[in-house]
């Protein structure tokens, strides 16, 4: 009974530039943060994730991390971090910090004198300088691609080069030197002793490299860009996933596990498949992983079924609770990945309602409980490094929350003067005036709602806690599982099951009573692009 709260939390991604914006700059901030936490109690989400606030120039908005122990004063202060933890424990709200470290800012001091010292000294030892190859070392040292797009190594004035998996500002750290490890311990501590109750570890699979030319089948471009690079089966990967990281993780797992409470890490560890991240979460590591073969799945019953199916015979034998997520920061919004206009929206409730149903762990991001759709904005407003590269940037799925009102801002700015409106730092559409927190208050069909019943009743079902799920058979396009002995107290249990239709046919559906339903409520067959939750005569 007793489980740590994470294993069958629902959290809540929190983008703090783009969440609310207390102080009218146009941008999102911890106080903006702290004045919606009662929104996000009655949603009915256990935890809030906060994507990085710490000093940082916002290259990549804030992971490139300057300073790990303090807040960017365009989030605000210390003091405003501790207000924001203390108000969310107040509403029994758990708090999950970001943590990255795979690689600093540029303007970190650490790279400052890296960079302004001796090639072989130590400051330049903590990141990972080389000297270049061919005959006066003007060829990088490996021919890896950043995940952002161009080379991952840049050259100073010296003639050394650098690493950076990600953007030229973003230099990666050498995780063989002691004083990394030993100031990471500190950053962890600092976290940890201001009571955050976990950390979301960035790039978990990237701290050790085997720095060695790629090898890519003949006629596929090199990427390191580990979604592109699993998806299109290369398979050689010499930046990611070297196993010096699991010392690293076991050493962590034992310093939160000395606070009190239960306080713990998830990954962002990008594997090819679940088999692969079950080493992220064997019993001394990290206690979760985000499961993105889930969010990586297109439309598909059958891709669907098989990931539920794999990701439970992965975690089983290591007893790591699942998770399940659709959307976040870095990718297209489920909500616009499914297809266009309503048919799409109607197709992501439904995912989330099957999602909502798996034991495990699920993570919500800022905006999906209103259906927000991705925005395709205009190149002058993109502000994302992946952009410039010409790979297309995240900064669409990054659009503040519109909270009430009828014209932009949308509530998000509170305006201290009635003169100088602000204008949020990307541009909202003026189609959100429909899907503001304020419009679908209280409306009973829309996706606000629906959230909410849905959390509420995956809690009163306690769906979270059994790892139990039974796939059944169903026909072809539709998704069917079973939840045995759900619910409450012992006499109070019952059976559930879950259907979802991506077929392009009504399919019929069991018999029992409708609890939920994704879409317009359910009379005879389920339509396509629709899902519902049935409890079940028990199964002996
Ligand atoms: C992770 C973050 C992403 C960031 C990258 C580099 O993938 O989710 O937003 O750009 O790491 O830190
Ligand atoms: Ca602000």
């Amino acid at each position: 009974m007793d489980q740590p709260w994470w294993r069958e939390a629902v959290a809540y991604q929190i983008y703090p530039r783009s969440f609310a914006d207390s102080n009218g700059d146009g941008l999102g901030d911890l106080q903006g943060i702290t004045d919606h936490l009662d929104y996000l109690a009655a949603l009915g989400v256990d935890a809030i994730w906060i994507c990085p606030f710490y000093t940082s120039p916002q290259n990549d908005h804030g992971y490139d991390v300057a300073d790990y122990c303090d807040v960017d004063p365009i989030f605000g202060t210390l003091a405003d971090a501790d207000h924001l933890i203390a108000r969310a424990h107040e509403l029994a709200l758990k708090v999950i910090v970001d943590l990255v470290p795979n690689h600093t800012s540029s303007a970190h001091p650490w790279f400052v004198e890296a960079r302004a010292a001796e090639p072989g000294s130590p400051a330049r030892d903590r990141y990972i300088f080389r000297d270049g190859r061919g005959e006066n070392g003007e060829e990088p040292p490996t021919n890896w691609r950043s995940v952002f797009g161009g080379p991952a190594w840049t050259r100073i004035e010296d003639g050394q080069w650098y690493l950076h998996l990600f953007d030229h500002d973003q230099p990666d750290l050498n995780w063989h030197n002691p004083e990394v490890v030993e100031e990471f311990t500190k950053i962890l501590t600092f976290w940890l002793d201001r009571g955050v109750d976990g950390f979301r570890v960035d790039i978990a699979h990237g701290l050790f490299k085997e720095l060695r030319d790629q090898v890519v089948p003949e006629g596929l471009a090199l990427t390191s860009d580990a979604a592109v690079m699993y998806e299109r089966g290369v398979t050689d990967a010499p930046m990611w996933d070297n196993l010096g990281v699991h010392e690293i993780y076991r050493a962590w797992r034992k310093l939160i596990d000395s606070f009190d409470g239960d306080r713990m890490m998830v990954a962002e560890a990008w594997t090819p498949g679940p088999a692969e991240l079950r080493r992220y979460v064997r019993a001394d590591e990290f206690n979760q992983a985000f499961n993105f073969s889930w969010l990586q799945a297109p439309w598909s019953a059958e891709a669907f079924t098989n990931v539920i199916g794999s990701t439970l015979q992965a975690l089983g034998p290591s007893r790591a609770a699942p998770t399940w997520v659709l959307s976040n920061h870095d990718v297209v919004r489920h909500r616009s990945r499914y297809g266009d206009g309503l048919q799409a929206l109607h197709r992501a409730r439904a995912a989330t309602l099957t999602m909502l149903a798996l034991p495990g762990s699920a993570y919500l991001y800022q905006g999906e409980e209103l259906g927000l759709p991705q925005v395709y904005l205009p190149p002058e407003y993109q502000e994302d490094p992946w952009s410039e590269t010409g790979e297309g940037g995240r900064d669409g799925c990054r659009v503040p929350l519109p909270w009430s009102g009828f014209e932009p801002p949308f509530g998000f700015s509170e305006v201290p003067d009635e003169d100088l409106p602000t204008q949020p730092w990307l541009p909202q559409p003026a189609e959100w005036v429909d899907l503001t927190v304020a419009a679908q208050n209280g409306v009973r069909d829309s996706t606000l709602e629906f959230y909410r019943a849905a959390l509420a009743a995956r809690r009163a079902f306690a769906l979270g806690a059994d790892e139990d799920v039974e796939l059944l058979d169903a026909p072809e396009g539709v998704v069917s599982f079973r939840r045995g002995g759900v619910g409450g107290s012992p006499d109070t249990r019952t059976d559930l099951i879950v259907v979802l239709n991506c077929g392009m046919e009504p399919t019929p559906l069991p018999e029992g009573e409708i609890v939920m339903y994704s879409g317009d409520p359910v009379v005879g067959d389920l339509p396509t692009d629709a899902a519902v939750w049935i409890i079940a005569p028990a199964v002996e």
